[in-house]
Parts: structure tokens; C-alpha cells; sequence
């Protein structure tokens, strides 16, 4: 941390679309943090491989996912962008750090066990060892905070320990982050399963919204969201998670608070309410789509942006593993 600026660190996975559960429990700070600080956030495409990609498809997505990136505002002038494979750095320290990492600890760890359970047919090793590239990630930038949504806690604890262990062994080299997980919105549910996360790999397209999507899309998802019957607005989730998931929607999408959005929809019923939610999330995110149809359209410039931020990742990520590499013993090259 320099002075009052702190360096801030996070990242997402190229599968399915960015969800406006991404874009609520992460990007949106992401956009408020970088003008105060120094940030870096990356299109994490090592991690997708934990699953079977299509090569052409999973090249595409992550071009998609950059120009997302800049639609929603995130700046390369104020931040690092870039994507995760162009940074040799981030598998060189995974190595190092997996060997100071208990299998025991990643075999406990409850995202390997929901997509164990999910990709029967392919438990492959690197979705034990994900944790642990993500923790490469996070400290080989030294960064003080890691803005995620609720998902990654785990995963960001085990960040810490690794931190901790490593510097406790060879000396103070990494900085032990900070998550930040927002206090509303950090985990937003499937509109048809109200008590799951929106996943972005929902197999359920009515389950998801897309920050690209069209409006009509967007309109007809949220009028078949799934409710409860009891026809009164609000906030409860253990008693009413579909309208509390919409509440939170809306409030991250209005601006307005959680409070001040259930008096306003005091006494209308549920179709009102979901219709106002619809309409509030396609008015704010039609900007964002005509923005990543114009970013897109220019694949020249996209792939210099991304050339740039990995140049300015790889200086920084170059520095922690010439410093690691010492501290661990490995002869100077
Ligand atoms: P990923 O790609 O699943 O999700 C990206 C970010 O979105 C948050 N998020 C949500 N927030 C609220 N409600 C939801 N329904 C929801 N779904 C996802 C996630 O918490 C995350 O912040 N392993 C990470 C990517 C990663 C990473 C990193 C993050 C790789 N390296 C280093 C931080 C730092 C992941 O799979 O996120």
C-alpha cells in the first residue's frame, strides 16, 4: 500500500456471459475502486480450463469478455486489463505455492466439491489445485484488497494462509489481502431457483441475465422470475429469496437503497414489481450493449489494449518472482 492508495486485485472466468450477478457482486466495484487506487483485474482463462473448452469458441469468449470489460467501464487508463495466459508468471508461482498447499485443505474447499459433483465424467486435478492459481494470482501482485462476491470467501482465506505460510518460511515476501465482499448484492440468486447462486454456466437460460442482453430478453426473464405467493415486497431472504433477490436487483441497478425501494413498492403487486425491476435493469444496461457492440467491432484494438495491460501485469508479476525465486533457493538465471 502506497500512501492512502491501495493495490487492488480480482479477476473472472471466460465461461457462459458476465451475469449481472458478476456484474453486481464484483465488476461494479471494481469500477467504483480503480479511480482511487491501483488496480489490475484479469480475464481468468487459466481457470476455465478446469472445464472441457472449445479452442476457437473459448478464444472468442475471452475477446467477448474484454470488450465487456471496457463496456462496463472499467478503464485502461486507470486499471491493468488483461488476460490471465498472457502473464507466464501466474502458473510459475501456482507450482511453487502448491507445494506448500495440503491436499487437505483443497479437497475440503466447497466449489471443488459442488463441481466435482457436477463434472462427474471429469474430476480432473486441476480443479483441486484452482485455489491455489488463484492465490498465485492475488499475490503475485502483492495486492492489499481482492473485491469478489461471496463465492470466493474460501478461496480467498486459503490465499491468505498460503501468504502467510510462505512468508512465515522464507521471509516477508507477500502482502496477506483483504477481500471485499459488498454488503448487499454479494450474492445474487437464480431468477427460477431463488435460493441458488446465478451461475454464469446455468444450463437454465431463464435462471441467468447477461449484461449484454437484449431488452425483450431481459423483460421476459424477470416477468417469469420465480416468487412466492404471499404478494408483499419485502426483504427476507430466508422467508422470501425470489423478491428479496429482486429487491437487491433493483437496488443495485436504481441506485435507490433496499428500504427506500420496499416503500416504494408497498402494496403494488408482485407483477408491478417485477415488470419495474425489468424495466430498471434493461434501461441501465442498454448503454453497456451498444458500448461492447462498438468495442468489438474493432478486434485490432482489443488485441493491442490487451497486449498493453499484460506488458504491465508481466513488469510487476516479473519483480514478485524474481524475489520469490531467490527467497526459495532456485539458481539465478
Ligand atoms: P467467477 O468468474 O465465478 O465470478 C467473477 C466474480 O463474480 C462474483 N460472482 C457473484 N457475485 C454475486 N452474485 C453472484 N451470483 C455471483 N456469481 C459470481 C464472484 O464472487 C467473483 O468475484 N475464481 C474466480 C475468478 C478468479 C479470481 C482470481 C477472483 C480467478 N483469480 C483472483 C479474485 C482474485 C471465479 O471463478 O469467479
Amino acid at each position: 500500500m502506497k500512501g492512502n492508495t491501495m493495490r487492488i486485485y480480482s479477476a473472472i472466468q471466460p465461461t457462459g456471459c458476465i451475469t449481472i450477478g458478476n456484474y453486481i457482486g464484483a465488476v461494479k466495484n471494481w469500477i467504483a475502486l480503480q479511480n482511487d487506487n491501483e488496480c489490475l483485474f484479469s480475464i481468468a482463462n487459466e481457470h476455465a480450463l478446469t472445464v472441457r473448452q472449445d479452442p476457437e469458441a473459448f478464444r472468442e469468449r475471452t475477446t467477448s469478455f474484454f470488450a465487456q470489460f471496457l463496456a462496463c467501464g472499467l478503464d485502461p487508463e486507470k486499471s491493468v486489463l488483461y488476460v490471465q495466459s498472457n502473464v507466464p508468471e501466474h502458473s510459475e508461482l501456482q507450482w511453487i505455492l502448491s507445494c506448500m498447499a495440503y491436499v487437505g485443505e483443497l479437497d475440503r474447499m466447497t466449489q471443488f466439491k459442488d463441481k466435482s459433483r457436477k463434472n462427474e465424467d471429469n474430476i480432473n486435478a486441476g480443479l483441486l489445485t484452482y485455489p491455489v492459481l488463484m492465490a498465485a494470482d492475488i499475490l503475485l501482485y502483492r495486492a492489499d484488497l481482492v473485491p469478489v462476491g461471496k463465492d470466493q470467501k474460501q478461496h480467498l482465506e486459503l490465499t491468505r494462509d498460503l501468504a502467510i505460510r510462505f512468508n512465515n518460511r522464507f521471509g516477508d515476501t507477500f502482502v496477506v489481502p483483504e477481500p471485499y465482499i459488498p454488503p448487499q448484492g454479494a450474492k445474487i440468486t437464480s431468477l427460477q431457483k431463488p435460493t441458488d447462486k446465478m451461475s454464469k454456466s446455468d444450463p437454465d437460460g431463464k435462471a441467468t441475465v447477461s449484461i449484454i442482453e437484449p431488452r425483450d430478453a431481459i423483460l421476459k426473464k424477470f416477468k417469469c422470475a420465480v416468487t412466492d405467493c404471499d404478494n408483499s415486497i419485502r426483504f427476507d431472504p430466508e422467508a422470501k429469496p425470489g423478491i428479496s433477490n429482486l429487491l437487491s436487483i433493483y437496488s443495485a441497478f436504481s441506485g435507490e437503497t433496499v428500504e427506500a425501494a420496499v416503500q416504494r413498492f408497498d402494496g403494488k403487486g408482485y407483477g408491478t414489481f417485477k415488470m419495474a425491476v425489468g424495466e430498471t435493469v434493461a434501461d441501465a444496461l442498454a448503454p453497456i450493449r451498444e458500448r461492447y457492440e462498438q468495442y468489438l467491432a474493432n478486434k485490432d484494438e482489443l488485441a493491442r489494449l490487451m497486449k498493453d495491460g499484460a506488458a504491465k501485469a508481466h513488469a510487476i508479476a516479473a519483480e514478485t518472482m524474481k524475489d520469490v525465486k531467490a527467497k526459495i533457493g532456485f539458481v539465478a538465471d
